[in-house]
């Protein structure tokens, strides 16, 4: 099967996401990375690029000469991931689907609601596939928990309770760092700081597993370091389609909980527990039973999950794995249109900008709720 050329835009060297995508990418031979413009300073993308093994034609000192330079390429690349810094999202990605190219981008998709919903369009009308790097939503178990809530393991799903809280943003000597201070100040980060930047990932799970959009939300928004400008914690009381009672707390105060995204969700039969520091194991308790750990890679698992693991059962398979798995069904769905065949129903899997869509909207409606004491706030 012939390689979907692929390029990287941002993630050089020393970013915090760069070695993650050109990881995942690589895992399943679907993708060749033969174009890149991988840092702000073109002298330094270029470097980087060529130390990777591009081309020295191919290793670009900036994204519009890598979006020139490709499309005047008879073997353009086909796939492009925009892993730059959260307010260039949306120009990159618009310029590369506007002109052809498929899109994974890194969430926030786009700061403001307007930018999202013309992006869902642009890649409606370039018949392009646009999708957010929700990248925890290729672990193997929370495709199990997806599994079993639509195959009504759970009965009617009263509880979501989403967390992404950890100690990223406690440290009150990290006021002078440029390289964080800007996350909580509003002309650079938008409405939003921590609930944008790891809430955001909570939020999605919850509604990636219960198949329900957050209808609307009731926010707190607080900083615990003084001087910050935007919220360092946010507690959110939520609710979902079908009445799914919804709850979600982010913060980057929370030490010792080191990356700490859970959820939780409770149905009328059941309960299950995910954490992503142990994401080998998920905790089923089915209504008057002793709790179950369901390890990944056991047999007994759902088709989803299983077609997710990679490993043998017991062996830790981490975070590139997940990411991997996002990157598999885009290359099986890329493939496919390209034979015009259909793909596994279980590619389709992967997040979409109407789900960086739905995220941004929900994140605008929590910063509204908050802004307002807390009143409860539809979500479009
Ligand atoms: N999905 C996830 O789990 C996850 C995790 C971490 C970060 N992220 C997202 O990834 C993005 C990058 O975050 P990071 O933590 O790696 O940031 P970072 O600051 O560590 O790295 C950003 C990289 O992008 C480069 N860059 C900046 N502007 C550029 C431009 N115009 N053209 C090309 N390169 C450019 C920088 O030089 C740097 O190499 C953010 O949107 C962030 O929200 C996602």
């Amino acid at each position: 099967m012939a390689r979907i050329g692929w390029g990287l835009i941002g993630g050089g060297e020393g970013s915090q996401i760069g070695f993650a995508h050109r990881a995942s990418a690589g895992i399943d031979g679907r993708f060749e990375f033969l174009a890149g413009a991988l840092d702000a300073d073109p002298g330094r993308a270029r470097q980087f690029g060529l130390s990777l093994g591009l081309k020295p034609e191919r290793a670009y000192g900036d994204w519009r000469q890598m979006l020139a330079g490709e499309e005047a390429r008879e073997d353009r690349i086909e796939f492009v991931t925009v892993a730059t810094p959260n307010v260039t999202h949306f120009e990159i990605s618009k310029a590369f689907l506007e002109s052809g190219f498929h899109v994974l981008c890194e969430k926030p998709m786009t700061m403001t609601v307007e930018e999202a919903r013309a992006l869902v369009e642009i890649a409606e009308k370039s018949q392009r596939i646009c999708a957010v790097n929700y990248g925890y939503s290729g672990y193997p178990l929370v495709r199990q928990m997806k599994a079993m809530v639509a195959s009504g393991q759970l009965g009617r799903i009263r509880v979501a309770f989403a967390e992404f809280a950890g100690g990223f943003m406690a440290d009150s000597a990290d006021a002078d760092n440029p390289r964080v201070r800007w996350r909580f100040d509003r002309a650079q980060a938008g409405v939003s700081a921590i609930t944008m930047d790891a809430g955001i990932h909570a939020l999605h799970l919850a509604c990636y597993v219960t198949g329900r959009k957050v209808t609307s939300v009731s926010s707190d928004f607080a900083h615990g370091i003084a001087g910050r400008e935007l919220e360092d914690d946010s507690l959110t009381a939520f609710r979902m389609e079908d009445g799914v009672i919804g709850r979600a707390w982010a913060s980057g105060l929370a030490i010792g909980r080191t990356h700490g995204l859970t959820l939780q969700v409770f149905g009328e039969t059941g309960g299950l527990r995910w954490a992503q520091e142990q994401p080998n194991q998920l905790f089923w308790t089915p209504l008057n039973e002793p709790t179950r750990v369901l390890e990944r890679g056991a047999s007994g698992l759902s088709d989803a999950a299983e077609r997710a693991s990679r490993i043998t059962v017991g062996h830790a398979e981490g975070m590139p794995l997940a990411f991997a798995n996002i990157y598999r069904d885009l290359g099986e769905v890329i493939a496919s249109r390209q034979a015009g065949a259909e793909p596994d129903p279980l590619a389709l899997d992967y997040p979409t900008a109407e789900d960086g869509l739905h995220s941004i909207e929900i994140i605008h409606a929590m910063a509204e709720s908050a802004g307002n004491g807390s009143r409860w706030t539809n979500v479009p």
